[in-house]
């Protein structure tokens, strides 16, 4: 075992399987008492079980680290107090939350059914706040702080058999960035150092099994090193970034900002004067989702004219 989490108390949600299984034993690996948060459900979130997050709390133990199992669902709010409470009650602080619970009912947005969308926001967005709030009011009256870390994915950008899980997604990278301000904003009245950040992963495991084109990929253990790196004391300054991590690399993601600007030659914007001046002046950005698609569908269509 090595210590760079050596005596933190961590909580990691979706910890039974795939990108969660490797982060609960990475941390656990480096000397953190880890509460293995899951579900145990199919991956459009029916049939819970109680069973995968007892079996990697075995594996934990059996490596001689310190583990315990709660099957709640992370889109319920009790679960997040639930989470935490488990972690103080055992250990006596919450140095770290990792939210990597999720669940995936894709569909095109024109055919997607009002469950479809309220279950996939329901565990991945309010899964976040019902973890981060529980979290954050323990943290600040720590005088060790903690860390808050969310997983959002690349699909945040766009998506289109996903709008769902893009729009959940975005709204966590969101949710991230006002919990690394409010960190940053306690931290200036005196408060204890906390930070919150997210991580865009891509590995195999089964949610990305039935990708429909070739991706950049990895295994679940590459991305674990990151998470740890964020939990760690080491990891401490670092605030409200989105980290994509793949295989051997790890990429930051931009910070929203505006780019360009134009002002009304009166009082106020006419329709026709921004028809006129808005494709000399600002024009438009490239959008790289919509670029990789036209280029991924120009090479899957057959082209008019060919068989
Ligand atoms: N695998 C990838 O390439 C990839 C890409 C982008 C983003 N992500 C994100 O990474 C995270 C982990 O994905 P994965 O590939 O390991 O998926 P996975 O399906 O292997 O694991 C998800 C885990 O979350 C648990 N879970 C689901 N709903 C839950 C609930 N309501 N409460 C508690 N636990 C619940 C499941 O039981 C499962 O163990 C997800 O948030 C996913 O959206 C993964």
């Amino acid at each position: 075992m090595a210590d760079f989490l050596e005596g933190k108390s961590i909580a990691v949600t979706g910890a039974g399987s795939g990108i969660g299984r490797a982060v609960a034993l990475a941390c656990a690996a480096e000397g953190a008492n880890v509460v293995v948060a899951d579900y145990g459900v199919a991956i459009d979130g029916s049939d819970p079980s109680s069973e995968i997050a007892d079996a990697v709390v075995a594996e934990i133990e059996s490596s001689g680290g310190v583990a315990i199992a709660l099957a709640g669902d992370v889109s319920a709010f009790d679960t997040g107090e639930q989470v935490v409470a488990t972690a103080c009650e055992s250990w006596g602080a919450i140095d770290g939350v990792v939210c990597v619970a999720g669940i995936l009912r894709e569909r095109m947005l024109f055919n997607m059914t009002e469950d479809e969308w309220d279950s996939v926001v329901a565990v991945h967005l309010k899964g976040h706040f019902n973890i981060y709030r529980a979290a954050l009011a323990r943290m600040r009256k720590q005088a060790t702080g903690g860390s808050l870390v969310g997983f959002t994915s690349g699909a945040f950008s766009a998506s289109t058999a996903q709008a769902n899980y893009s729009a959940a997604k975005g709204g966590i990278v969101s949710l991230t960035r006002s919990a690394a301000m409010t960190a940053v904003s306690l931290r200036l009245r005196g408060g204890p150092p906390m930070s919150a950040n997210c991580i865009a992963p891509v590995a195999r495991t089964r949610m990305s099994e039935n990708v429909p084109f070739e991706i950049e990929t990895g295994d679940a253990e590459d991305v674990a090193p990151m998470v740890v790196y964020l939990l760690s004391d080491a990891g401490r300054d670092v605030n409200g970034q989105t980290y994509t991590v793949v295989g051997r690399r790890i990429s930051v993601w931009n910070q929203p900002v505006e780019l360009r600007s134009m002002e009304a030659p009166g009082d106020r914007w006419s329709p026709a004067e921004i028809a006129e001046l808005l494709p000399k002046e600002i024009g438009q950005e490239p959008n790289p989702m919509i670029m990789d698609l036209e280029r991924r569908m120009a090479e899957t269509t057959t082209q008019p004219g060919k068989d």
